[in-house]
C-alpha cells in the first residue's frame, strides 16, 4: 500500500522540479459511457494517481510553489456530497473529508471548479499542464486562461505553460521499494491465476472460460479487474498478438498462450505463458517453446544497468533467428537473415517494455535521440515470442503455433529481479503443474 506520506512527497518532488512562481494542475478521471446510462467501470487517470491515490472521478489536484503560499500549496477540487448521488452511486470523500485526508491547504467543491482554476492560476508565472490529453479539461483549463488574458486581470496571466508530462512521467518510470512492492504483489496474484488456468485447461473448453477463471482468481486473491483485456488464444489464435476475442473452442493437441496480469492497488502485472491443453508439448511444439525459452531467459541474464532495450531485443533476435535457421523456418545464412530482419516474419513484437500503473507504462526509451540505457528501480516486461501462422512458408509441423513467455522484472543494482517467477515456464513443470490438478 503506498502510503498517504508518499504521495505527498511525490507532489513534492514535481513542485521542486517546476521553475520557481509554477502552479501545476491535474485532472482526474471521467466516467466513460458504455451504453445509453451505464458506464464502463471507473479507471483513475495513472497521473491523478500517482499523485493523490484518490478514487474519485471528476476531481483536480492544484499544486503550487508560489512563494505566497509559502512556497507549498496542495488544493483539490472534488465532487459536493449529495443526497441523490450517493444513494445512486455511492458515498462521495465530500470537500471537508478531503481537507484532512490529503493534507490540503484548501479544498473546492465541483461546482466551483471554474472559479478554483481562475485563483489558483493568477498571479503564477509558469502553469504545467498536460494540454491534449482530455478535450474537456482542456476547455475548461483554455478558458481560464482567456478569463484571465482579459483586462483588468491581465498582468496576473501566466507568462508561460509547460507540458507537466516529461517531468512526470520521468518520476513514474523510477519505482520506489513501495512501488516495488505492489507490483510484486500484483504479480504474486497474476502468477496464481495462470496457475489456476494451466489445471483447469482441458480440449473442449472456451477459451472465455480460461479468461473467466484467471478473472476469478485475480478478485480472490484481491485484484478486482485485470490490467488490460486478458488474452486467451489456443491453436492458431496464439499468433494473434492482442487477441481478446477469447471465444473459440479449445481442441485436442492446441497449444494456449494466455497473456493475462491483475491491476492491484493501481499497479499492473503482465505474464504470458503457452502450454498445451492436453497437458502434454508435442514435439514440434517442444522445438519452438525450447527456442523462446532460451531467448526469454538469456536476455534477462543479460539485462542490467547500463543495457539497452535494443541491445536486449537485437539479443533474443539472433538468438530466436539461429534457432528458426537450425529448425528449417528460415533459410540462408545467419548474417543475412540478420541484415534482413527475417526474423520479424516470426517475431513482430519488442522484447520488452515499461510497466507499472500502465501496463505499457510512460517513460522515454530514448534520450537525445539515443536509445537509453536501463538503470535500477525500472521495472520492465521481457516478453521474447514465435508466431508461425497457418499460411507461412514454413515446414508443415510447425504451423500455427504462437509461443509467447513474459515476464516482469525490475532492474537491480547488478541485474535483474524477476517478480513473476511464482508462475512454472519449464516444459517439463508445466507438465507437472498440469498432471497434478
Ligand atoms: N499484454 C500486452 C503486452 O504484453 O504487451
Ligand atoms: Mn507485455
Ligand atoms: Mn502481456
Amino acid at each position: 500500500m503506498i502510503s498517504a506520506q508518499e504521495f505527498i512527497a511525490r507532489q513534492d518532488r514535481l513542485l521542486a522540479q517546476c521553475q520557481p512562481h509554477s502552479v501545476c494542475i491535474i485532472p482526474a478521471a471521467s466516467l466513460v459511457t458504455r451504453s445509453r446510462d451505464t458506464e464502463y467501470l471507473f479507471r483513475q487517470d495513472s497521473d491523478f494517481w500517482y499523485l493523490t491515490g484518490f478514487e474519485e472521478p471528476n476531481a483536480w489536484l492544484i499544486l503550487s510553489n508560489h512563494p505566497r503560499y509559502g512556497e507549498r500549496y496542495r488544493a483539490m477540487v472534488v465532487q459536493e456530497k449529495d443526497k441523490s448521488a450517493e444513494i445512486w452511486q455511492g458515498k462521495r470523500l465530500g470537500a471537508e473529508a478531503a481537507l484532512a485526508r490529503f493534507s490540503l491547504d484548501e479544498a473546492f467543491e465541483l461546482q466551483e471548479l471554474e472559479e478554483a482554476l481562475l485563483e489558483s492560476i493568477q498571479g503564477h508565472e509558469h502553469v504545467y499542464y498536460a494540454l491534449g490529453c482530455h478535450a474537456q479539461h482542456d476547455t475548461l483549463f483554455k478558458d481560464a486562461l482567456t478569463t484571465l488574458r482579459e483586462a483588468p486581470k491581465e498582468s496576473l496571466a501566466p507568462k508561460a505553460i509547460f507540458d507537466l508530462l516529461p517531468i512526470l512521467h520521468e518520476m513514474r518510470l523510477f519505482k520506489s521499494a513501495c512501488e516495488v512492492a505492489v507490483m510484486k504483489a500484483a504479480a504474486e496474484i497474476t502468477a496464481r491465476a495462470h496457475k489456476r488456468a494451466m489445471q483447469f485447461a482441458t480440449p473442449g473448453c472456451f477459451e472465455y472460460q480460461l479468461e473467466a477463471e484467471i478473472h476469478h482468481e485475480f478478485a480472490m486473491a484481491g485484484a478486482r479487474a485485470p490490467a488490460y483485456s486478458t488474452i486467451v488464444g489456443s491453436g492458431s489464435n496464439g499468433c494473434i498478438l492482442h487477441y481478446t476475442q477469447n471465444n473459440a473452442q479449445i481442441k485436442d493437441g492446441d497449444l494456449i498462450l494466455i497473456d493475462a496480469g491483475a491491476e492491484y492497488q493501481g499497479y499492473a502485472a503482465d505474464i504470458t505463458r503457452t502450454f498445451p491443453a492436453n497437458g502434454k508439448f508435442t514435439s514440434a511444439q517442444r522445438d519452438i517453446y525450447a527456442l523462446v525459452l532460451k531467448a526469454q531467459k538469456s536476455v534477462l541474464d543479460k539485462l542490467a544497468p547500463g543495457v539497452t532495450l535494443t541491445e536486449a531485443m537485437l539479443h533474443s533476435a539472433e538468438i530466436i533467428t539461429q534457432g528458426l535457421i537450425d529448425l528449417g523456418i528460415l533459410s540462408g545464412s545467419m548474417a543475412d537473415n540478420l541484415e534482413q530482419e527475417r526474423w520479424r516474419d516470426y517475431y513482430m513484437h519488442g522484447v520488452g517494455h515499461f510497466i507499472g500503473l500502465d501496463v505499457h507504462d510512460v517513460g522515454n526509451y530514448k534520450s537525445d535521440g539515443e536509445d537509453r540505457p536501463l538503470k535500477p528501480s525500472m521495472v520492465i516486461t521481457v516478453e521474447p515470442g514465435i508466431y508461425i501462422s497457418e499460411d507461412s512458408d514454413a515446414p508443415e509441423q510447425y504451423k500455427g503455433i504462437g509461443i509467447r513467455i513474459e515476464d516482469d522484472v525490475v532492474i537491480t543494482a547488478t541485474g535483474v529481479e524477476v517478480l513473476t517467477a511464482d508462475v512454472p515456464k519449464e516444459m517439463d513443470e508445466i507438465e507437472a503443474l498440469m498432471r497434478a490438478k
